[in-house]
């Protein structure tokens, strides 16, 4: 495993382009600034770390103590990251060129308890028909997502923030996830062996739908796969199921991985190409009002009987989550196959900037 020191490859922000030039607006010229590890191209693995705020901290004491430990890992991961040019992602390499990226973000219980104004869509997720949520595995004050292409990368980076948050946050949970070797393009496949993210919103579609300004929330879910039950289908009613063939990711009625699927398109015969109980007619954004979540799962197998999806997902409001997750309970066929065992939301911060560490809006 590499160091558990200082040598960090990471980076905390990402300087983003505002808008396109020529744009109009007062934003027009603002630069971004934006955590990685959100739009970022996925890497090959994943480490969630869920953090409590010591009990015994609350009110102006607590929020000194949290703003002290974000400007000790704002130091520590942009003392490592590489320099990145203005328009794209800032991502580390550094010296291990594993692309690691932080994002970081408060839990809805921590702002009332540090006397805080609350971000205006952070709160509890609600309860949802099937889930069989472990409280060990569920919420937290304070969820970091390290993403590299090597686990070394992401474990070594825990390492060190444990380390730097001292007695002020101690860890909750934890989940590593990874993605299979890439198949030739395309969104990595989940562990039923479909292609998971061809749906994604493009970037225009995620300034409107996953970015509030320099912010996002982040749904984390730990869903359990019924990978055996649901191997020994046949993979036409594995796509009936998913409402997306297996091979290509392509629609049920033709054309290629990245194109929309039309829940309500009909064959000359007037029946559904995409089953009325499918994933994809399920969660469809046109079941609300064309609203768009940023999914960006990775796989966890903690065991031959504990594998699934480490769902997570951006949006700029949780909300979304909560109906597309009602609406799978409520009409999607491949519910029986799956069960949420942890859960977890929180307001990503915007990015650090110069005297500016994360948290620095927030615990201003
Ligand atoms: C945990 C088990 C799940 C599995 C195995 C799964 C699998 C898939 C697959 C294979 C697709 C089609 C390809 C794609 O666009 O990515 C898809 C699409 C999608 N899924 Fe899931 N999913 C799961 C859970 C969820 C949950 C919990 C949500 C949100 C509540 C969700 C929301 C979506 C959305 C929004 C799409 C895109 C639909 C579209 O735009 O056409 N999925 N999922």
């Amino acid at each position: 495993m590499a160091g558990a020191g200082i040598g960090l490859t990471a980076t905390a922000c990402t300087r983003e382009a505002g808008p396109p030039a020529g744009a109009p607006g007062p934003g027009a010229h603002a630069a971004r600034r934006r955590q990685a590890g959100v739009t970022t191209p996925q890497q090959a693995t994943a480490l969630v770390m869920a953090y409590d705020l010591d009990p015994a901290l609350a009110g102006t004491a607590g929020a000194r103590e949290l703003k002290a430990v974000l400007a000790r890992w704002t130091r520590a991961l942009a003392d490592t990251q590489e320099a990145g040019g203005d328009g794209g992602t800032r991502e580390a390499g550094g010296g291990s060129g594993a692309r690691l990226t932080a994002t970081l973000g408060i839990g809805p219980g921590l702002p009332d308890r540090l006397g805080l104004r609350a971000p205006d869509a952070l709160r509890e997720l609600p309860s949802f028909p099937g889930d069989r949520l472990d409280p060990a595995r569920c919420g937290g004050d304070v969820l970091v997502q390290l993403c590299a292409d090597s686990a070394d990368a992401t474990e070594a980076t825990a390492a060190t923030l444990t380390r730097l948050a001292g007695d002020a946050l101690g860890p909750r949970w934890r989940q590593a996830g990874f993605l299979p070797p890439s198949d030739g393009g395309g969104a990595p496949r989940d562990l039923f062996g479909f292609r998971n993210g061809s749906a994604n919103p493009t970037a225009e579609e995620c300034e409107r739908w996953v970015w509030s300004g320099d912010a996002t929330y982040l749904v984390v879910r730990r869903v359990h796969l019924r990978v055996e039950d649901f191997a020994r289908l046949a993979v036409p009613r594995q796509e009936e199921i998913v409402g997306r063939r297996r091979a290509t990711g392509a629609p049920l009625d033709g054309g290629s991985e990245h194109d929309e699927v039309d829940p309500l398109a009909k064959d000359p015969q007037g029946r559904y190409t995409t089953p009325p109980r499918s994933h994809v007619r399920a969660v469809s954004p046109r079941l609300d009002d064309g609203a768009r979540m940023l999914r960006r799962s990775y796989s966890y197998a903690d065991g031959p009987t504990d594998q699934g999806l480490l769902f997570l997902a951006f949006m700029r409001d949780p909300a979304l989550f909560a109906r597309v997750q009602r609406r799978m309970a409520a009409q999607d066929d491949l519910a029986a196959f799956i069960q949420a065992r942890g859960s977890a939301v929180a307001y990503v911060l915007p990015g650090a900037g110069p005297g500016r560490p994360l948290g620095a809006e927030l615990l201003a």
